[in-house]
Parts: C-alpha cells; structure tokens; sequence
C-alpha cells in the first residue's frame, strides 16, 4: 500500500473512542504506516492495538506504549484527544482544570521528546484553551500546533442542508468561528444553498434560531443519542486535519490557532483557516455587524477561560509566555 509519508505520528489517549477510530482512520487514508498508540491505560491501548493488528492492514507498523518518552521519541505528527470527555449535563468548560493540566504536560513532553515535531492537532476539551496550554509549554511554532474546531461548521452545514433539502455538500461559506463551546460564532450571511444566497431564500427568524441552537448543541445532542460523547466525527475530521499537515489534501474548515491578529490577543480559537504542509494560515472573518459582535463575545468568553488556567498557575501571565515558548 502506498503511504503519503512514513513518519512517525503518535496518537495519544489511543485507548479511547476518538484515539482508536484515529488510529483505523489513519490506515484506511494510508497517511502514514508507523503510527504509536499512546495512552495512560494499558488494558486500553493494548487492545486497541491487538484489534489494529487483527485488521491486518498491509503494511502497517504499529505500536503501542504507556510510556512518554517512548511514545514522543522521534514523532513527527501527534494528534492528541488523551483527556477526559463530558458526560450528559456537562458543558466543555466543566473539563477545564483537569484536562488542562493534562494538556501542560503533553507541551512538555513535545519539549522533551520530540521539539523537532511538524505538526500536532489537539482534540480533548475544552479544546481552545488545552491546544493554548499544549502551545505554551511545547515551545513550538503556532502555526505548528490546531485545534479540531471543525464540527460546529459540519453541524451547521448539516442543519442547513436538511433545511432546504439539499445534499449536505451543497451548503457553502457557512461556518462558525471564535470558541469550539456553546459560545461560538455563526457566520452564515454569506452561505450559499446549492449556489443561492441564504439570505434570498426564505427562512423564518425562528427557524434560523433553531438552526443556530442545533448547531451550537450539535455536540451535547449526540450525547443525548448515544448515550456519550461524539468520537466518529472528531476522529475523521482530525486526521484530515493532520492529512493536510503531511502534504496531503489541504485542510478548509475551520481550525483552532494561535491568534495574535485583529484586535484579538493571545487567545486560541477558530479561524478561515487552512493547513498545508507549512502549517496553518489564517485569516480575518467577513460578516455581518450581528456576527462580528457574536464572534468578540466569544473571545471574551475565552479570555476570561485563559485567565482561569492562569491564575490556577497551569500557565504562567502573558507577559510571561515568552519564557516558556521563545516563538509567542
Ligand atoms: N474538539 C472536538 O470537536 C471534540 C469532539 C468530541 C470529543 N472531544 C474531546 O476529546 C476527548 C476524548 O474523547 P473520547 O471520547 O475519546 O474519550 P475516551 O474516554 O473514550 O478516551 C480518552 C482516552 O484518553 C486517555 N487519557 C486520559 N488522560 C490521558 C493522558 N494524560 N495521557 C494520555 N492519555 C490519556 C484515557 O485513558 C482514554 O483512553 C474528550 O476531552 C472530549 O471532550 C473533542
């Protein structure tokens, strides 16, 4: 089978529901043959590995570790949702203190293990704020470094489609923008229905708010439905997102980076983004008065999260980043 590279990529938190569809995914998309299955729970990982193994991929050179260094040494790719997940009744943000200590110590792993890594994708919740910790502690560059922000977007287009009856890959420019939590940023004055402006079609006030509710509760309905929290999804949009980073198909939707840009500092969160081979690039939102206002509340809202994780010292002041990460 040919492989789009063979380095080395490193899933971690592998022994979970997003880590081992990542890991299938990987192999189905032939990105990269060596890829290490990371997590803290041996049983977990173990099988995961085993059942890996019982695919038979061709081939494929997979392993498996409980141990960082091991797991980190010579990666060159990571793509990481080793924290915790929300149960039903809990918002992202609940997960803030524990899943960002989790997060300090993944930077500093990368510091340790592998400072010459390309690329590295960050899934575990609430994910703008653990990709900012993940960023400030691994001393990488930040257009090295994403966020998985996508679904809300997918989940837009989605309701949309359905909406206007139309297949799902016919809704265009419509995507959400600024926090990956309830308080995200709809931008769709500029969708296109199968080519048709949204805004000469017909769509009650009500209906939009429905649409805009759906989309904001995409995450919280699904677990809803099934009883847990989403893992397809995030592990196929993640693994496109690490596809675009090897080289492969560049990444459009909306990702999670460092933005230091526009009138917003210091913060992580959704962009117009792409990722390529030389990272991710970015660039400004275009929306409505509406939108641009929703789009500043949701990076307060990040703010004050970033300044919460600073004053529990999991990050140090702002003034202070630079000593811990030369490129901020
Ligand atoms: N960004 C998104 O769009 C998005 C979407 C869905 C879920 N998520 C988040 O992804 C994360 C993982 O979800 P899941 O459903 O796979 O959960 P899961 O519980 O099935 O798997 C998590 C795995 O991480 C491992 N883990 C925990 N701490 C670790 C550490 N310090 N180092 C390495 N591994 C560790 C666990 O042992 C477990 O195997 C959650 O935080 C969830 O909220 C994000």
């Amino acid at each position: 089978m040919a492989f789009l590279t063979n380095e080395k990529l490193v899933i971690v938190g592998a022994g979970g529901m997003i880590g081992s569809n990542m890991v299938q995914s990987v192999l189905m998309l032939g990105l990269t043959p060596n890829i290490c299955l990371y997590d803290i729970y041996e049983p977990g990982v173990h099988g995961v590995y085993d059942e890996m193994c019982h695919c038979a991929f061709p081939g494929a050179n997979i392993s498996y570790t409980v141990d960082p260094k091991e797991a980190f040494t010579g990666a060159k790719y990571i793509i990481s949702s080793g924290g915790a997940p929300r149960k039903e009744g809990m918002t992202r943000e609940d997960l803030l203190k524990g899943n960002c200590q989790i997060a300090a110590d993944f930077g500093e792993n990368i510091k340790k293990y592998c400072p010459d890594v390309k690329h590295v994708v960050v899934i575990f919740n609430p994910a703008d704020v653990t990709a900012l910790t993940a960023l400030i502690h691994s001393g990488l560059k930040p257009n090295q470094l994403t966020s998985l922000a996508a679904l809300d977007s997918t989940r837009l287009q989605q309701q949309l489609a359905q909406e206007f009856g139309v297949q799902q890959d016919k809704v265009t420019n419509a995507y959400t923008y600024g926090g990956h939590g309830e308080q995200m940023a709809v931008f769709a004055s500029k969708a296109l229905i199968d080519g048709k402006p949204l805004s000469e079609l017909p769509l009650s006030d009500e209906r939009w708010a429905e649409i805009k509710h759906m989309t904001t509760q995409g995450g919280s309905n699904i677990i809803k439905l099934r009883g847990r929290s989403s893992f397809q999804s995030p592990a196929y949009q993640a693994v496109k997102m690490i596809e675009g980073a090897m080289g492969g198909e560049p990444f459009k939707w909306p990702a999670g980076c460092y933005v230091n840009a526009f009138g917003f500092k210091n913060v992580m969160m959704a962009m117009p983004t792409v990722i390529d081979k030389d990272g991710v690039h970015f660039t400004e939102p275009e929306g409505t008065a509406e939108e641009m206002a929703a789009l500043q509340a949701s990076y307060e809202h990040l703010q004050k999260m970033r300044d919460e994780i600073i004053s529990l010292g999991i990050i140090p002041a702002v003034e202070d980043w630079a000593k811990d990460n030369a490129n901020l």
